[in-house]
């Protein structure tokens, strides 16, 4: 209620969105993958860039570059194979595209209407000759994928729309698909208070949650603290299966 107080503006789009996701919901049940799937659908109908987070062209732009310049200058290189998870239409993956050998760059999501307007993307910035491989997924199980493919993997903003259980899977999962000596970078919604989520599309998890868990599975986890001086509000951190990833 404060909240509203201090920015009436947010009461309408709130309210409009609260009823759209009850609505979701109900449609979807427990199934988080398939409710977030349908507010994908919805948000890429109204406006694809919107829905990865940024309506507009230039700070879609802004955003990409942001992704790929700190990916670049933290170890990836063009003949690295790279997965990035939840790749949305391509906001950073085309500048990866573009960066890496053909055939190097795979992106997967669970929104097949996101992956649509990625294809429009990939087109109209000609890079067709760069063989992306772009793939619709209902799970983090990388099952389709062999052992130690991936130099790199990467998800920007995709925890932050995923509870725990889904989080858990990954990190499950990722380690597999690395090679030796591989990273994996995720960003997500840093909390130093109580974790929560807003109407389970966006979640809210405090470091040491996510490091934990990542531990668990004996990962190493490393905030990346630079990245937090940038004009981003997510935390970024990187895993590795040994410690020893590149830098
Ligand atoms: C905020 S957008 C970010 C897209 C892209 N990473 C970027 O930075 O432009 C989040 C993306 O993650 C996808 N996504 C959400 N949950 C996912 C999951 N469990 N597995 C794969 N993709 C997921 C969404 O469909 C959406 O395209």
């Amino acid at each position: 209620m404060r909240h509203a107080a201090r920015h009436p503006a947010r009461i309408g789009p709130y309210v409009r969105r609260l009823v759209r996701d009850w609505r979701l919901r109900r449609a979807t049940g427990d199934d988080h993958v398939a409710y977030y799937r349908a507010v994908m659908r919805s948000d890429t109908a109204r406006n694809p860039n919107g829905a990865v987070g940024t309506a507009s062209q230039e700070r879609w732009m802004a955003l990409g570059e942001l992704q790929f310049s700190y990916l670049r200058s933290h170890g990836l290189a063009p003949s690295h194979r790279l997965l990035e998870i939840g790749c949305g239409n391509l906001r950073a993956g085309w500048r990866f595209i573009d960066y890496l050998e053909p055939g190097h760059y795979y992106g997967v999501d669970i929104s097949p209407d996101i992956l649509l307007a990625a294809q429009r993307v990939l087109v109209s910035h000609g890079l067709q000759h760069k063989l992306p491989h772009l793939c619709v997924v209902d799970n983090l199980r990388l099952a389709h994928f062999p052992d130690a493919h991936f130099d790199a993997v990467h998800a920007h903003s995709v925890f932050s729309h995923s509870p725990r259980h889904v989080i858990e899977e990954c990190l499950t999962h990722v380690p597999r698909v690395l090679k030796p000596g591989g990273f994996f970078d995720f960003t997500y919604n840093r909390t130093d208070g109580t974790e929560h989520h807003v109407l389970r599309e966006d979640f809210y998890y405090r470091p040491g949650t996510l490091i934990a868990l990542a531990e668990a599975r004996g990962l190493t986890a490393t905030p990346m603290e630079d990245w937090d001086a940038l004009p981003h509000k997510q935390s970024k951190i990187r895993v590795t299966v040994d410690g020893g990833g590149r830098s």
